[in-house]
């Protein structure tokens, strides 16, 4: 196992070019079972969870092969295979959108029930109404959602839950019924990027979906679809974990790609703690005078503030003048990383799902643990800042979702390396 071993203090300063978009590579990579014919995608980034899928879907009858640069080719050529087994979704839950492809290509699909993990209870029964609402039979076996059905039928469904919209359900269900028969309307559809990049690229491939992007999308369905090509969009919250690196170092980084226009809540918050965040050659400049002014946030479903940056928006606060509160609407445990950025020195005080964080001068560098993908993004971020060393073990979390972060804050200055435990 790797671990990072951090010198904080240096300033961040330079150009970082962001990488395309886990969330919405892992869904789309899914989506192309649903072809009949190759699909080429470009900005893939190389990650653990992207390999990850490319191995489940070599299980399932594709051939998939990949170049340096990014671009992937995914081509179906036996039907045969429709069990995505323990092994692989324990690992990875979005292998969970593998789900509504299958059924709806395959007429079946047998795919592990996902569990939880560090940052909660992570159901998938919205998936599994939506897809029961057209027309699947799904039953539980030995661990695994067991789904059949002849052809889907299109129908109305509400996709709303507790917590808000889903945005891997969301992408089920639209996969599904882009094969179905008729019209499908999804009420309380995820808003999210992600979920439009994902229409943008099954509309490439013959499919008829309208209003991604708002809580109503409509799909027409269509008999076939083929393979097309598509380009990933940037990683938003990849460009936001840099942004708050920027932000805590007192730097200047230029980010030249970011979709400015996919992270104004992050943005807005960012600018009111006393960032500064401008359009700057088709890109964005963020710099930071480093006295930082508390605040609250809450995380909501997109356009709001997104979970996937709560921990890292909580590392900055740590060092902000005042108190801060910030509630998590999405995964209300999702504060692992609290617990080890006390160990650094931070002072924060949790109440239900609300962390009270009140700024401290310095963090001073510790030992810490990964415990997921954005809260070993959190403890990187400390150990940037903090006075002496920290080391951050198990960073297999981190390559999950960020690649060769270690090289990116290097060529910006920072002062870290990547050691074996072994
Ligand atoms: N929920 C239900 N029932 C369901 C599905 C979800 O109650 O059937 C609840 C969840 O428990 C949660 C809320 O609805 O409280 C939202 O969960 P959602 O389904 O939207 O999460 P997800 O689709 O499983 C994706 C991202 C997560 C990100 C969330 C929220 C991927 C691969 N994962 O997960 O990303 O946190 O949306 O934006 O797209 C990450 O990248 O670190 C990560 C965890």
């Amino acid at each position: 196992m790797d671990r990072f071993v951090i010198k904080g203090g240096s300033r961040l300063k330079g150009e970082v070019k962001i990488n395309g978009a886990k969330n919405s590579a892992l869904p789309i990579m899914a989506a192309a079972l649903l072809a009949d014919g190759p699909s080429t995608l470009t900005d893939v980034p190389d990650l653990a969870d992207i390999q990850a899928m490319c191995d489940l879907l070599g299980d399932l009858g594709a051939a998939v092969s990949r170049n340096d640069g990014g671009t992937m080719t995914v081509n179906v050529t036996d039907e045969s295979l429709c069990h995505a087994e323990y092994d692989r979704v324990r690992k990875m839950r979005a292998s969970i959108c593998v789900l509504g492809p299958l059924l709806a290509k395959r007429g079946k699909a047998r795919v592990a029930m996902p569990g939880g993990c560090a940052i909660g209870s992570r159901p998938v029964n919205l998936h599994l109404r939506g897809l029961r609402a057209l027309g699947a039979d799904i039953e539980l076996d030995g661990g695994d959602i067991v789904a059949t059905a002849k052809r889907l039928r299109g129908a109305e469904i509400f996709l709303g839950g507790p917590f808000g919209s889903t945005v891997l359900g969301t992408a089920n269900v639209m996969m599904a019924a882009a094969l179905a028969e008729g019209t499908t309307t999804i009420e309380s559809a995820a808003c999210e990027p992600e979920i439009q990049d994902l229409a943008n690229y099954l509309n490439a491939m013959g499919a008829k979906i309208a209003g991604a992007g708002t809580p109503r999308l409509t799909i027409e369905g269509v008999t076939s679809l083929c393979g097309a090509a598509h380009r990933v969009i940037p990683d938003r919250i990849e460009a936001g974990t840099f942004m708050v690196a920027a932000a805590l170092t007192n730097g200047d980084l230029t980010l030249p790609n970011v979709r400015l226009d996919h992270m104004l809540a992050v943005v807005d918050k960012l600018r009111e703690i006393g960032v500064t965040v401008e359009k700057a050659n088709g890109g964005v400049a963020v710099s930071s005078a480093r006295r930082l002014e508390p605040t609250d946030v809450t995380t909501h479903p997109y356009p709001g503030f997104p979970t996937d940056l709560q921990a890292q928006l909580l590392t900055l606060l740590c060092l902000a003048d005042g108190n801060s509160a910030i509630t998590e609407k999405i995964f209300p445990d999702r504060f692992m990383h609290v617990a080890e950025l006390l160990r650094m020195g931070a002072d924060i005080r949790k109440e239900g799902p609300t962390a009270i964080v009140t700024g401290v001068k310095r963090l001073i560098g510790a030992p810490v643990m990964a415990s997921d993908l954005r809260a070993s993004a959190a403890l990187v971020l400390a150990g940037l800042v903090a006075r002496g060393t920290t080391t951050v073990h198990r960073v297999y979390h981190i390559d999950r979702g960020y690649e060769r972060i270690e090289m990116k804050l290097r060529a910006l200055g920072a002062d870290i390396e990547r050691a074996s435990d072994e």
